[in-house]
């Protein structure tokens, strides 16, 4: 049984604490008065390391937000999940995107189970079997949202373990310039189109598959079967659209938690089963931290709990993320979809009004090019955001002197943010005590990207247990889609009847010759 956090004594306890404290808490003196504060606030988890001593906390708040957490009943909601109940209340589905990296699973999930182990033993052959294939040169992802950003994400981040003689292309917006742009460099015997949808109905997805079958037609291809495959939990429809190399996973495993599923095929062609592999075990062995570790040195647990603490008691309606790591530029965009889309909600479990926020704002860019562009305002602007810096020990290339500048400027932005600097001139004043943490990846491969994208699907699962929310629906994107599909004919047609005036005057203009 979940209580709401407001619910809990907890919730009062902490609303004073923050009263009494917080207004005049300063992280100078906080470093100052406990020579054990950035022990105490980092925490070693699988493959990742996490420096949490530079937040707006102190140990008596943490205390009370692992109460918080007990009140709640997180421990069991967090069995609840891995329990294969239906916590996904809305679409009546369990939640268990965590047995596509499991090996062993409860009592009752051995079925599913079985059926993961066997789509992955099948889909890994098949990429192995393509990546041996030297006559395909371009492997092209057609899909949107969690179809799309984990593997781009992902592959991108990769690219020193990606098999040379293979270029990835992902084509999502339904924007023709980026699927013309794409098919503009291909031959269709040297391509082959990966159609990724869970649901294999995304008005976006059916009609860049549409246009790219058409493509590949046109341009004297013939062999469907062997160019285009897909990856979806709706294998009829796909049949019904001609591909027959399928490979599928369940309604279990929710669009953005769906990396690890068939829809990881653009990564496994990348990396090979092997890497693939990797990429799964990195993600376990934090399932199994997030799972077993005490609360207090639970790393996704104690994150979430920040989130809780910063976006409900200190009112930041927004938090950055920068890694300093061109390779990860897409780990932002991934991120924002699966905190955003996750607890962006304003309903609880039974539907009622939220009096608290949720989801912050996520964002960023890798460093240090956001340094030059948006740090101005974390360091002097009026609003507190907190950022988040994901080094890497290790780079994977050997050109003199950039990683040791690299690294320096990610512990420089942290200290400086920190630290600030006093000056008469206020132009010149940084007023400091900006939080930020600080995670340390050793190097990034398969298996500490899985082990850090899994760390994120916990800790959004902690706020979102916290809120007494729904993380793993998206009610919110429907309306948009129902009413383009009734503007599309609109905007052939000039109808405007029942149009609010706004929409009516841009339609209007957008006909205008
Ligand atoms: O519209 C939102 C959404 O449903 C996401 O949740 C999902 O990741 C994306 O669209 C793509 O959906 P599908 O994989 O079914 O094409």
């Amino acid at each position: 049984m979940t209580v709401r956090c407001d619910r809990t004594p907890a919730w009062q306890e902490l609303r004073k604490h923050f009263d009494a404290t917080a207004p005049r808490f300063d992280l100078r003196e906080a470093f100052e008065g406990d020579a054990q504060r950035f022990e105490h606030f980092s925490q070693e988890a699988p493959q990742v390391f996490a420096d949490l001593s530079k937040n707006l906390i102190d140990a008596k708040a943490e205390q009370l937000l692992f109460t918080l957490a007990r009140e709640c009943g997180l421990q069991a909601r967090i069995e609840a999940m891995f329990g294969g109940e239906h916590i996904n209340a809305t679409e009546d589905r369990a939640v268990m995107h965590y047995l596509l990296r499991a090996k062993t699973a409860a009592r009752g999930l051995a079925t599913e189970l079985a059926q993961v182990h066997s789509t992955l033993d099948a889909m890994l052959a098949y990429a192995d079997a393509v990546r041996a294939d030297h006559t395909i040169t371009d492997v092209v992802n057609i899909g949107i949202g969690g179809s799309d950003l984990g593997p781009q994400m992902a592959v991108l981040a990769l690219d020193e373990f990606v098999a040379p003689g293979k270029r990835f292309h992902f084509v999502s917006n339904v924007d023709g310039h980026e699927l013309d742009g794409v098919l503009e460099g291909l031959a269709p015997e040297h391509t082959l189109f990966l159609i990724a949808s869970k649901t294999f109905t995304t008005a976006e997805t059916m009609a860049n598959a549409h246009s790219a079958k058409r493509w590949y037609e046109q341009s004297g291809g013939t062999d469907i079967a062997r160019h285009f495959a897909a990856l979806t939990t709706n294998v009829e429809a796909a049949r019904a659209f001609s591909i027959d190399t399928t490979f599928g996973f369940w309604d279990w495993v929710g669009g953005r938690y769906s990396m690890w599923s068939a829809i990881g095929l653009p990564l496994a062609l990348a990396t090979g089963s092997q890497g693939f592999r990797a990429f799964l075990e990195g993600a376990r062995a934090m399932d199994e931290h997030f799972r077993s570790a005490p609360l207090e040195q639970n790393l996704p647990v104690r994150l979430g709990l920040l989130d809780v603490w910063y976006r409900n008691f200190h009112r930041f309606t927004s938090r950055s993320i920068a890694p300093y790591h061109s390779g990860l530029k897409r780990l932002p965009a991934y991120l924002q979809q699966l905190e955003m889309e996750s607890n962006g909600k304003q309903v609880d479990l039974d539907g009622q009004p939220l009096p608290y926020g949720t989801s912050p704002v996520l964002w960023g860019e890798p460093g240090t090019n956001g340094q030059h562009a948006y740090f101005q305002m974390l360091h002097q602007g009026t609003d507190v955001v907190p950022l988040e810096f994901l080094a890497v020990r290790d780079a994977a290339h050997d050109l003199p002197g950039h990683h040791p500048k690299l690294l320096a400027n990610a512990l420089a932005q942290a200290q400086a943010l920190m630290q600030g600097k006093r000056d008469q001139d206020g132009h010149r004043n940084f007023p400091g005590n900006r939080p930020s943490t600080f995670f340390v990846l050793e190097r990034l491969t398969p298996e500490s990207l899985g082990a850090f994208v899994a760390l994120y699907e916990h800790r959004v699962f902690t706020s979102g247990a916290l809120w007494g929310i729904n993380s793993f629906d998206q009610w919110g994107v429907e309306l948009g889609k129902v009413l383009a599909r009734d503007i599309e004919p609109r905007l052939a047609s000039g109808d405007t009847a029942g149009l609010d005036a706004s929409t009516a005057g841009l339609l209007a203009r957008l006909r205008q010759r």
